[in-house]
């Protein structure tokens, strides 16, 4: 079982989601208890279906547990958690607004004035690679391109949490890394705790503190990994590094059991 602290700053006990679909009841997850420290960053692996958008939407407090409680710093989550941005699974662009006008909606929400709202705008747009498209339109720009522009839009909330469902899920494996390198430095930086959903292995080995594998319908947690590499670890040179291997094979065979091949099988498929 997971080491949940009560002094911890995301805390999920034996938490359950069910919905209503018509008559029937649907239970999404079951039996989650995981906790995540202020300024770690916390993945989330699992295979689809199994729950993992709904334990950001918990987070987020856009929907209430049905069983079990959720605790963020210290208090129940009671309604919308203002202290988290969240990049949803569908990133909710604005149609009619520019590349810059949606990263800047948070700029001007939170009262900017106009220069210090067109420094930010053009450090952000720098930062994910956009400063060229700044004036191009959603229908405009490329499935990455709309990522990287929600990503921004999200760190110009300046929130202490951020809740990122796939975020890098349409990327390029080079500007995958870049972005994946880029957001550990500023997680790092500002001290941001983070819940990251993901499909990928390699992503939630590189990127996590700790990584809770999802198993199942209803989902729950299969097991919660902590990475043995130090916080500060250089995504550039993980795949040279044998702790890396070790601990994306531990998460494989967690989320795959029924796939493990016999130790002593060879690699090569013969004729
Ligand atoms: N608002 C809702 N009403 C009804 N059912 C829902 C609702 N939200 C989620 N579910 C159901 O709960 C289950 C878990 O959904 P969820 O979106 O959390 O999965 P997921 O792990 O994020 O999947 P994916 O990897 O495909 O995004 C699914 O079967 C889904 O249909
Ligand atoms: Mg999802």
């Amino acid at each position: 079982m997971h080491d949940v602290r009560p002094d911890d700053f995301i805390i999920f006990t034996d938490v359950a989601k069910s919905f209503q679909i018509g008559t029937q009841q649907y239970t999404a997850i079951r039996d989650v208890t995981m906790s995540i420290k202020r300024g770690e960053i916390a993945m989330l692996l699992g295979p689809s279906g199994c729950g993992k958008s709904t334990l950001l939407n918990l987070a987020a407090g856009l929907i209430g547990p049905s069983a079990g409680q959720v605790v963020y710093d210290g208090a129940l989550i009671a309604g919308l958690n203002a202290k988290v941005a969240y990049m949803t699974q569908q990133d909710h662009l604005l149609p009619w607004r520019t590349v810059a006008g949606n990263i800047a909606v948070p700029l001007e929400v939170a009262g900017l004035p106009r220069r210090a709202r067109e420094a930010r705008l053009d450090e952000l747009l720098t930062l994910v690679g956009l400063t060229d498209f700044a004036k191009s339109y959603p229908n405009q720009i490329s499935g990455g391109m709309r990522k990287r522009c929600a990503l921004a839009r999200l760190l110009a909330a300046n929130r202490e949490t951020l809740l990122l469902d796939e975020p890098f899920s349409a990327l390029d494996a080079q500007l995958r890394l870049t972005l994946q390198a880029e957001l550990l430095r500023i997680c790092r930086k500002l001290n941001l705790t983070v819940m990251f959903v993901t499909h990928d292995i390699e992503e939630a080995a590189g990127l996590g503190d700790k990584c809770a594998v999802f198993q199942g319908r209803p989902g729950k947690i299969a097991k919660v990994f902590d990475n043995p590499l130090p916080k500060e670890r250089d995504l550039m040179r993980l795949r040279f590094d044998p702790r890396h291997h070790a601990f994306t094979n531990e998460l494989w065979a967690t989320l795959t059991p029924d796939l493990q091949p016999p130790v002593s099988s060879p690699i090569a498929l013969t004729a």
